[in-house]
This record gives structure tokens, sequence and C-alpha cells, in this order.
């Protein structure tokens, strides 16, 4: 991996090995993705202070979230079938997290079960919920997670009902993959993902199947989540699963103010600023618009995550610099585990890890808890969205 320099490159490389299906399934976004692209437009419209003759010859990239150190301001967010872009994808992300001392979080949605995570890595991993229409496997699954020492649930609230990806219909993504003519030239040019994948754990929803009826059955996420996701889910639920979840909370996929509020009335330790990378909403503002709002209403009362296009070092500093307490990274791991298993991953993480710290060092900055809107030209005001929809 001696030429890969960025995560635009660990992308190029998860394009060429990751079947088509499953690299566009991650890299797309809903409708006519124009909320995926404000994500990136708007962060990349925030100017960087450069600053000069400062003493930056020490660095402290370490922070805390939910009261616990971690040593860089971001955390692996929650990827839908993340053991389809490269064999026991989860278990290698999460091994890859431990080593640099950030969070993992296990998707409901993953090909590797909560149980198989957590037996092949040592440090507590976070679970991100989704709540389905039958309470029993919640609250089970919720059971499943405590078991295996969850540190923390992430409990995913914008996808109650699924935005259409197109790209996913035209390829007919599937899991386990559906043997058609066009996906055996396309898996047959793709070596590399084919025996990763038959030496697989699991290729099939993993935190599912076996665990309720008829999973078996469902191979279509789009059909899942329309069958099995619960669209009546509301506030009170929220206190439900506080009941049932003694551990600590937090609420993904928050982009309005007063839902934010109440988000921490309700007694959320985080929440995430998030449109779930564009893949949800389409047409809403981008995430990093929203944040700043957010973190003037409720800043001072929970901490706020941020994610959304998050591609590089600079854009990391951006998002901490409008008060973000860390960032969850998405496409830009799940590139790296694509492109390279495991040592893509690490190669992710390493690669933002110091252009983060470069970019801090030529803003004048120390430590990533002392980065503020001292570090951008054209801070947007706390009080508003800004950007363009
Ligand atoms: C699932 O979380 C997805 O965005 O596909």
């Amino acid at each position: 991996m001696k030429d890969i320099t960025c995560i635009a490159d660990l992308r190029a490389l998860a394009r060429r090995r990751v079947p088509r299906a499953f690299f566009e399934y991650v890299d797309g976004g809903s409708y006519s993705e124009e909320t995926l692209a404000a994500n990136r437009a708007d962060l990349t419209q925030l100017k960087l202070r450069q600053r000069v003759l400062v003493d930056v010859s020490e660095r402290n990239l370490a922070t805390t979230v939910l009261g616990r150190k971690i040593s860089l301001p971001f955390i692996l967010a929650p990827i839908g079938l993340c053991g389809m872009q490269y064999g026991n994808g989860e278990i290698l992300s999460a091994q890859a997290a431990n080593e640099a001392g950030i969070p993992f979080i296990l998707s409901t949605m993953s090909v590797c079960s909560i149980e198989d995570v957590a037996e092949a890595t040592r440090k507590p991993f976070w679970f991100q919920l989704y709540v389905i229409r039958d309470r029993e496997f919640s609250r089970d699954i919720l059971a499943r997670a405590r078991a295996a020492n969850c540190d923390a649930l992430v409990l995913t609230v914008d996808l109650q009902v699924l935005g259409q990806r197109h790209r996913d219909i035209k390829n007919g993504m599937t899991v386990p993959p559906e043997i058609r003519l066009k996906n055996v030239i396309d898996v047959a040019t793709k070596p590399r993902w084919a025996w990763s994948i038959l030496n697989g754990k699991r290729k099939t929803f993993g935190n599912l199947v076996g665990h309720l009826k008829g999973a078996e059955s469902v191979t279509q996420l789009s059909k899942w989540v329309s069958a099995q996701f619960d669209p009546a889910l509301n506030w009170k639920d929220v206190e439900w699963i506080k009941s049932v979840w003694p551990g600590k909370i937090i609420i993904k996929g928050i982009l309005d103010v007063d839902d934010a509020r109440t988000a921490v009335k309700l007694g959320a330790d985080a929440i995430v600023v998030s449109n779930h990378g564009g893949r949800q909403l389409d047409g809403a503002p981008s995430s990093i618009s929203m944040l700043p709002a957010v973190v003037d209403a409720v800043g001072s009362d929970t901490e706020v995550l941020f994610d959304g296009g998050i591609r590089t070092g600079a854009d990391l500093l951006r998002a901490l610099a409008l008060g973000a307490r860390a960032c969850l990274i998405g496409r830009a791991y799940i590139y790296g585990l694509g492109a390279g298993g495991k040592r893509g991953v690490a190669k992710a993480i390493d690669i933002l890890k110091s252009e983060l710290s470069v970019s801090m060092a030529l803003t004048g900055v120390n430590a990533v808890e002392s980065v503020g809107p001292q570090v951008l030209v054209n801070p947007p005001p706390r009080t508003s969205a800004y950007g363009k929809a």
C-alpha cells in the first residue's frame, strides 16, 4: 500500500477490488444524491486559518467521549453489510480500531454477529440498534449486546423508512450476492474479494439469522427495512429503550435543533448530528451546516458527535472547530476495508491521523481539546445553519 497516500486512493482501490453492487452500496446516496454532495461541498467551504510561528512540536490528538479516553477524535461508524466489503469485515475493522485506540460501532445489519466480534476482539465495542417491529427481538439483541460487554448503545433514528438508493436497485444488490450473469463476471474479476468472502465466517445478516423468524429468506436490505423496521417508532420508545438498556445511549441521526433538545430532555448521553451520509432524506441540508446551531442549542448539556462527508484530516478539524466532540467516519474507513482488509482500515485511520496532526500544526493548535472556531477563517454564526441546502 505504499502508493496509497490519501482516502481517495483507498476509494479508487476499493472500486477496483470490491464487486460493483457492494462498492456502490457504500459509495452512493439516496435519490439524486444532492445531500450526499452537499455534505462534502459545505465542509470544503470552511477555510482553515493558517497560523505561523507557534510551537507545535508536541501535538495531542486524544480526547474523551462519554467520559472515556479515545486516542483520536474519530470513531468507526456502524456500516450495514460491512462484512460484504471484505470477508470478516466487522471483525477486522474492530481489531484495527482497537489497535488505534478508538471505538468501533457494530451495525444491527452487520454480517459478523455481535458474538463473532466479541470473541475476536479484546476491547469493548459499541452496538448500533435499529428498532424493528418485533420488540422481543430488540430486547433480545440488547441483551446480547450487554452480554458481549458493549460499551454504549447507538440508537439510529433516521432510518425508519429507507430512502431509495437507485444504484442498489439497478445493481440488484442482495445478501448473500445473487448469482446472475453480470455478477459472475464482476466477481470473477475480483478474486481477492471472493477469497476473503469464501473464508469469512458468514455470508448473510449475522445478527438476525437464527434470532428472527424468516430472516433467512430476506436478502434485500430494502425489503428488510420495509418488512421489519418500525415506522411507528417515536420519542416515547426512547424511554422504553432506556428501560431495557442501562448503559450509555447515543442518539444518531439528529439534524434539527428541536429534535436535539428533545433527545437531551429524554436523557441521551450524546447525539450524532447526521443525515445518514446523504443516504436518507435527499434534499436535507448538509450535516456540517446544521452542526453549529445544534451545538449552540445543546452543546452544554450533552456531547455532540458528527458525521457526514469526512474524507480528510482537514475535514475532521473543520467539524471539531464547529463544536463536534468527535466524528464518526464511515465511507473513509470502508474504502480501506474494501481495498485491503484490516491493513486497509489501519491505513485509513493512519492517513486521517497524520492529516489531522499536520492540519492542527499549520493552524497553530497543539491539542484536539483546544480546537475551536479560531482555526477557521470564516466561522459561521453558532446560532444558524450555513451553506447551501
Ligand atoms: C444502512 O444503514 C444504510 O444506510 O444502508
